[in-house]
């Protein structure tokens, strides 16, 4: 046959299998606001970079009629590709084959991207949209999916890894986004469960909408199990593209630099913090007002907003930001504030990018509550990955650092590299007024005018700690700092540790907190 003929039988080859589902399925796709699989890689990666795998694949499982079913690349599209420049191996599952439902052929399709993405240490970016487990392929999609888990937990802080969840994940699927470092989910079409509505209906007698019970709001602000939320997959799809750049493309190289800007005339970092300790600010502003052009890309931002996290860059190289924001609950540490920190935190150090900790804290929130939700252990997990960080760690102290929540802020003693505090600073073992009626109690009562003698002793306490120059006088602070100098000395701080080392003993791995 001769060459011309050949290639036009590849073609025709092609174009049936790139048909998918067919047109009724992808009708039916469209009719939900969703792209088709292979849509959505276009739209995510440099125009023309993907070189699609495994396009002629197919299952070849017998049981119930599945030996007269054809599935076009066996319900999902894997390949590698570029975005800006950066490599990237993806995978995307097509629902209209089979409902992307994974069945051997299509976990070993993905597992085989899995292999390809850690061994030419590139990022990995998951595109779930699948009705879970093909039914008819039984055990041999569960050995899929244990497959998968296993080579996420192989992968993880040695490339990243991001979920994209365009559709349901429901089921045990579910598990391998939760294995990886960053959820990206879109309003109106992720679905994440582990067990739907109707089995909830048939086991507990309770309703529930598929969107209340594992929509994309569900886990952007209540369970966290969600980094990012869109409001459509184009504006998901940009989301994953900005992450690219601030993150290195595996746990041996830094992040890209780039060309370093002057943060924004309009974020004046000495208007942010009112000197009240009372009045609350949002501390957002605080980070975009030092960090280059002003750029600050939020993660979580939906989710336990006690606390912020999120990427920016200072010079030019990317950086982690972890800031109490006094906006909400006083910018309290609790359960999901540690959860979401310590979390940011060991991605930061797992990735060679340096943080740097904007302290507000009024300590760790107390309750019955929060106790029995285990705050000593979510808490712990803070101090732990602070301590367990061996990347450059900078931290500024803006007002309050009381208690436990000043040792666990990246403290002196979790061995941050560089302590800065500004003068409106307050470092202490608990707020002035809780202090003075613990050790003035006897005074406070015994006096005539219990009111005046307590606000005297306040005042009293105030002038005794609640400032920085008690820690700067111990060398905990290393130096007070007007809010005008803030960039410079991170600036200078984040250069000189360019080159940081530490030995840490050796050992088979530690036990954070989980
Ligand atoms: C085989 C499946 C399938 C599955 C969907 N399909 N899910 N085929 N195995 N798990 C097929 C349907 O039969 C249908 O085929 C096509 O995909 C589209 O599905 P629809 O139901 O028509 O779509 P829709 O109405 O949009 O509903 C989507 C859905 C629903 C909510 C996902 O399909 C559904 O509930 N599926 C089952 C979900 C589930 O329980 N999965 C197992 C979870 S247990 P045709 O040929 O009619 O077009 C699990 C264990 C994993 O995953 C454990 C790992 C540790």
């Amino acid at each position: 046959m001769p060459l011309n003929k050949k290639i036009r039988e590849l073609k025709e080859k092609r174009e049936k299998v790139l048909l998918g589902g067919g047109e009724q399925a992808i009708e039916k796709q469209k009719a939900m606001g969703k792209r088709t699989a292979r849509e959505r890689i276009m739209t995510l990666l440099d125009d023309d970079s993907f070189n699609e795998y495994d396009l002629f694949v197919e299952h070849d499982a017998r049981d119930f009629d599945m030996d007269k079913k054809s599935l076009p690349s066996d319900g999902v599209i894997i390949g590698t590709g570029t975005i800006y420049g950066a490599p990237v191996a993806v995978f995307a599952q097509d629902f209209t084959v089979a409902g992307g439902s994974l069945g051997l052929m299509h976990s070993r399709k993905i597992t085989k991207i899995m292999d390809h993405a850690l061994k030419m240490k590139m990022p990995l970016i998951g595109i779930n949209d699948s009705g879970g487990a093909r039914i008819q392929e039984g055990v041999n999609s569960l050995a899929g999916y244990g497959e998968i888990f296993f080579r996420n937990t192989i992968s993880s802080g040695v490339i990243p890894q991001i979920s994209v969840i365009l559709g349901p994940c429901a089921g045990g699927a579910v598990y391998s986004p939760a294995l990886t470092d960053f959820v990206f989910v879109v309003d109106n079409i992720s679905k994440m469960f582990i067990t739907g509505p109707e089995v909830i209906k048939t086991v507990l007698g309770e309703e529930i909408s598929m969107e209340d019970l594992g929509g994309a709001k569900v886990h952007s602000e209540t369970s966290g199990n969600a980094h990012f939320f869109a409001r459509s997959e184009e504006e998901c799809f940009d989301q994953i593209k900005k992450l690219i750049t601030f993150i290195p493309w595996n746990n041996q190289q830094k992040a890209r630099m780039f060309d370093p800007g002057e943060p924004r005339p309009e974020y004046d970092v000495e208007k942010v913090v009112p000197v009240d300790p009372t009045m609350p600010y949002d501390v957002k502003d605080v980070i975009r007002a030092v960090g280059d052009n002003s750029d600050f890309f939020e993660i979580m931002e939906h989710y336990a907003k006690n606390i912020v996290i999120g990427f920016g860059r200072m010079g030019g190289r990317t950086t982690g930001f972890v800031a109490n924001q006094p906006l909400e609950m006083a910018g309290v540490l609790d359960v999901d504030s540690s959860d979401k920190a310590a979390r940011f935190i060991r991605y930061c150090d797992a990735f060679n990018i340096p943080i740097i900790t904007f302290v507000d804290v009024p300590g760790y929130l107390p309750g019955v509550d929060q106790e029995h939700s285990g705050v000593i252990r979510h808490g712990a997990k803070v101090l732990y990955a602070y301590s367990e960080a061996t990347v450059p760690k900078l931290t500024v102290i803006l007002r309050k650092a009381y208690g436990g929540g000043y040792i666990a802020m990246s403290s002196r003693h979790l061995r941050a590299d560089f302590v800065f505090a500004w003068p409106t600073a307050e470092i202490a073992v608990m707020g002035p007024e809780g202090a003075a009626n613990i050790i003035f109690r006897k005074e406070i009562m015994s006096s005539d005018d219990p009111d005046s003698v307590r606000r005297q002793k306040v005042e009293e306490y105030k002038a005794k700690f609640a400032n920085p120059y008690v820690a700067a006088s111990r060398g905990y602070v290393d130096a007070v700092i007007e809010p005008a100098e803030t960039r410079k000395f991170l600036l200078h701080s984040i250069a000189v540790s360019e080159n940081k080392e530490i030995q840490t003993p050796p050992k088979k791995h530690g036990l954070p907190p989980f």
